[in-house]
């Protein structure tokens, strides 16, 4: 199996009638039209009976509600390139179809947006109908359920496609905001001397959602949120801000340095996790009524390496909580000595980054107050970034890699696998998660986690 080269000549999407292409893949290929970057045949493919002009009343709808509104010019540009390719993906006539109507086209990019279960066939399905030489695959998360089905599934790609052509999704790593994780730290000088063991006293990484499961109860119940959020976006991020100095020399050292740190963190206990589930879970439609599913966690991990011995990391993640935002916080040790003579501050320096909604760096520091005396007041150096209207959602960024070969920003086999590791001994734990109000911070016992930081930080 070669790697392909050359830029993708046609997008082939299974799945082109699911909920993945109607929230996220319809806005992208219009965003990629609107800015003339979408120039090849875009193919769906579904078991759905639907008419191309049933595909593009849908790709309408999706635009007009997830992508800001339809700009009619660049939804003619993405119209003309729209085929359908109907069929049971157990039926080998609906790949030779698929190779009609690729028609010249040689490097076809597959996005698989399928369940899982579906991988082998459609992968064999493809093989056997001519599609896979030089061609591309993406894959939306979760890539297995734990290592052990990580492994297969990635053994079931490898006999199609070399690693170099397998793209997995992790919409994290496209964001504007957790990339500025990566350029702030090593696009600047003055963070490396004090961004290890000797300055660090904690991190701490928030993923709070105020809604629930929004009608995706069937899919969280097979999920929870480690497997739905920790494994991969939250440890992705673990991995940008540990990560050691990437060389700029060749193209897969940032994806070397984010699956080492990975390595580097030992298999999670459950002696420190917490686990809840929202108040009216049980109630939601494709849940159980005796539902033990997690909807949050909080979890203590360490990163064993050189410059991160010691250190603890702390990751809390929920649906209905108190607000919506994703936040990083490493804060700093205390100075030496209180000079002057006040309490010292409850927080000490730190630095902390807003991953969304909206992105934000800020340094926290402690400064004195007007007036006589040296009494100090908690200031901020921050900077805020609002989206501007043509910013690339993550998903646009990522197809557009995906087709130009470019696979930094997508989760590598050893990675993947390295993330699978770490969560897998908190996969098998039966216990009962503990209640929590909706709108709370999740069940109180999570404070017990960072008693000794004097608790969690709670983003506004
Ligand atoms: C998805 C999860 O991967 O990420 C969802 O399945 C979660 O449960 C979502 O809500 C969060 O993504 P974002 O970009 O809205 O922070």
């Amino acid at each position: 199996m070669n790697a392909p080269t050359g830029t993708s000549d046609a997008l082939v999407f299974f799945g082109i009638t699911g909920d993945l292409a109607y929230k996220k893949i319809f806005p992208a290929l219009h965003a990629m039209a609107r800015r003339g970057t979408l120039v090849m045949p875009v193919v769906g493919v579904a078991s759905s009976e639907l008419t191309v002009d049933g595909l593009i009343a849908r790709a309408r709808a999706s635009i007009a509600e997830h992508g800001g509104g339809v700009d009619e010019a660049a939804f003619g540009r993405l119209t003309a390139l729209l085929r359908y390719v109907q069929g049971d993906y157990r039926d080998g006539g609906t790949f030779t179809r698929l190779r009609e109507a690729l028609g010249a086209c040689r490097r076809p990019l597959h996005y698989l947006a399928i369940p899982p279960s579906l991988f082998q066939t459609v992968v064999e399905g493809l093989g056997g109908a001519d599609c896979t030489a030089g061609a591309r695959v993406v894959l939306e998360k979760p890539f297995g359920r734990d290592l052990v089905s990580a492994r297969s599934l990635n053994a079931t790609l490898h006999q199609r496609f070399p690693e170099s052509a397998i793209f997995r999704i992790d919409h994290y790593l496209g964001k504007e905001a957790v990339q500025n994780i990566l350029y702030f730290r090593f696009a600047n000088a003055f963070l490396e001397p004090i961004w290890n063991r000797q300055y660090v006293e904690s991190v701490q990484i928030t993923m709070a959602e105020k809604f629930g499961v929004a009608g995706r109860g069937r899919f969280y119940e097979e999920a929870g949120v480690i497997r739905d959020v920790i494994q991969n976006h939250l440890l992705q991020v673990i991995g940008f801000l540990a990560m050691e100095p990437p060389s700029a020399s060749y193209a897969e050292a940032i994806r070397d340095e984010q699956a080492k740190v990975l390595r580097c963190i030992k298999p999670l206990s459950p002696d420190a996790l917490i686990l809840g589930q929202f108040a009216g879970y049980r109630d939601e439609a494709g849940v159980a009524s005796d539902s033990a599913v997690p909807t949050f966690a909080a979890v203590e991990l360490r990163v064993e390496s050189w410059r991160w011995a010691g250190v603890p990391f702390y990751i809390r993640a929920g649906k209905s909580l108190a607000t919506t935002t994703t936040e990083v916080l490493v804060e700093l040790n205390p100075p030496p000595q209180v000079v002057f003579n006040e309490a010292a501050p409850a927080m000490g320096n730190y630095v902390r980054f807003r991953l969304g909604p909206d992105v934000v760096i800020a340094l926290g520091a402690s400064a004195k107050r007007a007036g006589e005396g040296m009494a100090g007041q908690p200031t901020e150096l921050s900077v805020v970034r609002q989206r501007t209207s043509d910013e690339m959602d993550a998903y646009e960024r990522l197809l557009g890699d995906a087709m130009q070969g470019d696979a930094t920003l997508f989760a590598r086999e050893d990675a993947v696998e390295a993330a699978w590791a770490i969560v897998d001994p908190l996969l098998h734990v039966e216990r009962e998660p503990l209640p929590y109000a909706v709108g709370s911070w999740g069940p109180a016992e999570a404070d017990r986690l960072t008693a000794r930081l004097g608790g969690w930080y709670a983003p506004q």
